[in-house]
């Protein structure tokens, strides 16, 4: 079956018949899975127990490649300096509520004291200088186009607290190219990454209180770049405003009483389409997930797990990367995750997983599609071992239970002796909170 998406009612008609074939397929293929899984678990459990993932948290700086450059375009104007950063300090009665207790922070839900927000403008010639200023309501006109075709982007990062007590934010680099590739595409001006992050530096240092003294919960960094132009035009924007704002973050999930989530896989739904920005962290990408989400929440689920194309391939799950364990048709233990094929985000997390495990050299690591009916069959014969997410809200996050076309398929991601997942969370947890030494963790003077 190809993997061109049917996009008319045409191709629809004419594919139909074979849509319920596969569709058909699919079911049969899932309806054993239930009975053989503890079989095969067990199986599995045996011929594995020689496997040894003694894994060190080092790893090798080499394999750190720069990130794909981004070039300016040549009529943008000046870029801003951090040099030339201001900063207007709070007033006592402009001071946030801070939580009285870091179990209970959940997501986004309160803000540091300050903001950094460095405004474009291209008829002033360019980025305007840096500020970092109280907590503050916006200002902009109704028209901003920001409001009407969703010109925004932004970025999630976080700072950790080292159990040596120094800040650390990780790959900053990388979030800084994503969201310049992102401007380019919307049409909003690029920057230069470096100097962002030195004057984000500032703002986590007049902030740093805000960062959590426990390594379960950071500080989580939201850069944003919105089109402020007050015209109803759809075109690039002449203004722009590029802002930080902070929040101190718990846990991102509320998983279920393993520590898995469970999945909502609805081929009627897609999240991303080729030629489109699904590899981007754009807005507009996410607020047509939520009505999703919450078909998923009301059937008992607590993620989606989005599919794309005639043969199911999972692409990502919820707001994160996803990876499968397996064991392959060569009798070989398998990490597997989508290629960059422009409909998944390039994430950070999936990146630092994919040279990290590469460099353990204790399994195979690859990067290909996968299909539901693959996970069907697989989980039939007992080798899918663990299927996780993975992402800066909360790393790793195992998944074990997929509904799909009906059917619940149980995923034994939390039934392994060493799991896989969790020694990856362990590594780069260790290196995000200074447990080990890592080029990866910059360190905020
Ligand atoms: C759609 C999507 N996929 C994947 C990720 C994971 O990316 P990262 O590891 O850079 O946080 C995110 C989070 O930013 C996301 O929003």
């Amino acid at each position: 079956m190809t993997t061109k998406m049917a996009i008319n009612a045409k191709d629809i008609f004419r594919n139909q018949h074979r849509l319920i074939r596969f569709i058909a397929q699919s079911i049969r293929l899932c309806s054993n899975q239930s009975l053989k899984a503890a079989q095969a678990a067990q199986q599995l459990q045996q011929q594995k127990s020689t496997a040894d993932f003694q894994i060190t948290a080092s790893v090798d700086a080499q394999h750190t490649s720069a990130p794909e450059p981004v070039k300016h375009d040549k009529d943008l104007g000046h870029q801003f300096r951090a040099s030339q950063l201001s900063v207007r300090l709070a007033a006592p009665e402009q001071l946030q509520p801070k939580p009285d207790n870091d179990e209970e922070l959940g997501f986004g839900r309160l803000f540091t004291d300050h903001m950094l927000k460095i405004y474009y403008h291209k008829s002033l010639g360019g980025w305007q200088r840096p500020e970092i200023t109280p907590m503050e309501n916006l200002v902009m006109h109704p028209a901003a186009k920001v409001l009407h075709y969703a010109v925004e982007l932004f970025e999630g990062m976080k700072a950790y607290r080292g159990v040596d007590g120094k800040i650390r934010i990780f790959r900053p680099d990388m979030n800084m190219n994503r969201m310049n590739l992102a401007a380019q595409r919307s049409g909003l001006p690029t920057f230069e990454g470096k100097e962002f992050v030195q004057c984000l530096s500032r703002l986590l240092t007049i902030d740093s209180e805000w960062v959590p003294h426990t390594d379960t919960a950071s500080l989580y960094i939201r850069p944003t770049l919105i089109g402020i132009d007050p015209t109803l035009g759809v075109a690039s924007s002449d203004s722009a405003l590029l802002y930080a704002i902070l929040s101190p973050v718990g846990s991102y999930f509320k998983t279920g009483s393993s520590g898995a989530v469970s999945l909502l896989a609805d081929p009627s739904y897609v999240r991303a389409w080729p030629g489109g920005v699904g590899n981007r962290k754009m807005g507009s990408n996410y607020a047509p997930t939520i009505n999703v989400q919450k078909e998923a929440a009301a059937r008992g689920l607590q993620q989606v797990l989005w599919l794309y194309g005639e043969d199911h391939q999972l692409t990502e799950v919820g707001t994160m990367n996803i990876f499968m364990f397996y064991v392959n048709d060569q009798g070989e233990q398998e990490l597997v995750t989508p290629p960059l094929s422009g409909l998944i985000l390039p994430g950070i997390t999936r990146d630092s997983i994919l040279r990290m495990t590469r460099q353990w050299g204790k399994f195979k690591v690859t990067e290909a599609n996968i299909t539901m009916p693959m996970v069907c069959e697989l989980l039939n014969q007992g080798r899918l071992l663990e299927l996780f997410g993975a992402g800066t809200a909360c790393v790793v996050s195992p998944v074990n239970r997929i509904n799909y076309l009906g059917q619940d398929l149980y995923i034994p991601t939390m039934e392994q002796e060493k799991p896989v997942h969790e020694l990856i969370r362990e590594t780069l947890t260790d290196i995000q909170y200074g447990r080990v030494d890592h080029p990866w963790s910059i360190v905020i003077d």
